[in-house]
């Protein structure tokens, strides 16, 4: 069987001819996992999303689920992968029960299974209630259980806690995770928030203007963030100050009168650099963080 449940290759996607809206990803979701696809606002995640359920045509590429092309597979694919995207469209006037019953009739689904997604999402208490009444983090979680009815293998969620409060941030959380660990449904969830991601997901992408950053285990990211760094410092004098740092580091470089870029293996470093700087008495005017990620986590962690 197939490691990965969902597969892109060197997929590409434009809106217009003036556009590369999304450039050769190659996405690989392991079966089983929770996958976070982490990227700014219009990075390219619902696009992404709308491409692998077959929804935009892509331009160029190839996407696999399940171990089979969608081209050829898309229906026998789909039956068996529940995604919300947006907002879900349920009936206000309604209980959340009848919600659930107008849909498990039109998905030919068992009636039974309505009071088994009502407890998953626990909503049990309050299935009797009108949808008028729900608050926006219990709409979501009926959302997501006319999502379950169909028990599926893939469950693809984007952006699912944006406008929560913190209660219902944490709710849709811990369901994710128990949705994964009970019944091994693989989550392919979006959202523009590295600490979201970080607190649900076992594997990430890292997405920004249509083109995959990284993709690695959560683990892997977190080490990753540590790794070469790239520093610069601005100084009065660059040689002088390559002259003095160049013998404790491997990667300096000068860049011009005022600028040397060094390259340091971990964050630790930055504080042993400024003392063997500050040691010759040479002035600092400015010490950045370079490198693309890094900047990109920046991004990542604002509301
Ligand atoms: N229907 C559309 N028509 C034209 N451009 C679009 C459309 N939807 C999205 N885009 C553009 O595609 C890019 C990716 O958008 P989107 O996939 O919605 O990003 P995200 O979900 O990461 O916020 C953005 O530049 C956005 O403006
Ligand atoms: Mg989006």
């Amino acid at each position: 069987m197939n490691e990965y449940i969902i597969e892109t290759q060197d997929l590409n996607f434009s809106y217009s001819k003036l556009t590369h809206d999304i450039e050769n990803l190659n996405l690989q979701v392991p079966r089983g996992s929770i996958y976070g696809f982490l990227g700014p606002n219009g990075s390219g995640k619902t696009t992404t999303i709308r491409l692998l359920l077959g929804l935009l045509k892509k331009k160029s590429g190839t996407v696999t689920l399940f171990g089979n092309s969608l081209k050829n597979n898309r229906l026998e694919s789909l039956s068996k992968i529940a995604a919300l995207i947006e907002n879900p469209s349920l009936y206000n006037h309604l209980s959340g029960f009848d919600n659930l019953r107008i849909a498990a009739r039109y998905r030919k689904v068992n009636q039974n299974r309505i009071e088994e997604v009502l407890e998953i999402v626990n909503l049990t208490y309050a299935k009797f209630k009108k949808v008028k009444k729900y608050s926006l983090g219990m709409k979501q979680r009926l959302g997501l259980a006319i999502s379950l009815l169909s028990e599926p293998e893939i469950l693809i969620l984007d952006e699912p806690t944006n406008g929560l409060d913190p209660k219902g941030i944490i709710e849709m959380r811990s369901l994710i995770k128990s949705l994964n660990k009970e019944f091994g449904t693989t989550i392919f969830i979006s959202s523009h928030l590295l600490s979201e991601i970080e607190k649900t997901c076992s594997h990430v992408g890292i997405i920004r203007e249509g083109k995959m950053l990284f993709q690695n285990t959560v683990d892997a990211f977190r080490e990753s963030q540590n790794e070469n760094m790239i520093i610069e410092v601005e100084t009065s004098n660059s040689e002088l100050l390559n002259r003095t740092i160049s013998p404790f580091f491997d990667k300096t470089k000068i860049i011009d009168d005022s600028f040397v870029n060094v390259t340091l293996n971990s964050k630790e470093e930055i504080p042993v650099l400024i003392d063997t700087i500050r040691k010759e008495e040479i002035a600092i005017y400015q010490v950045t963080i370079k490198n693309n990620l890094e900047e990109l986590f920046l991004s990542l962690t604002e509301q």
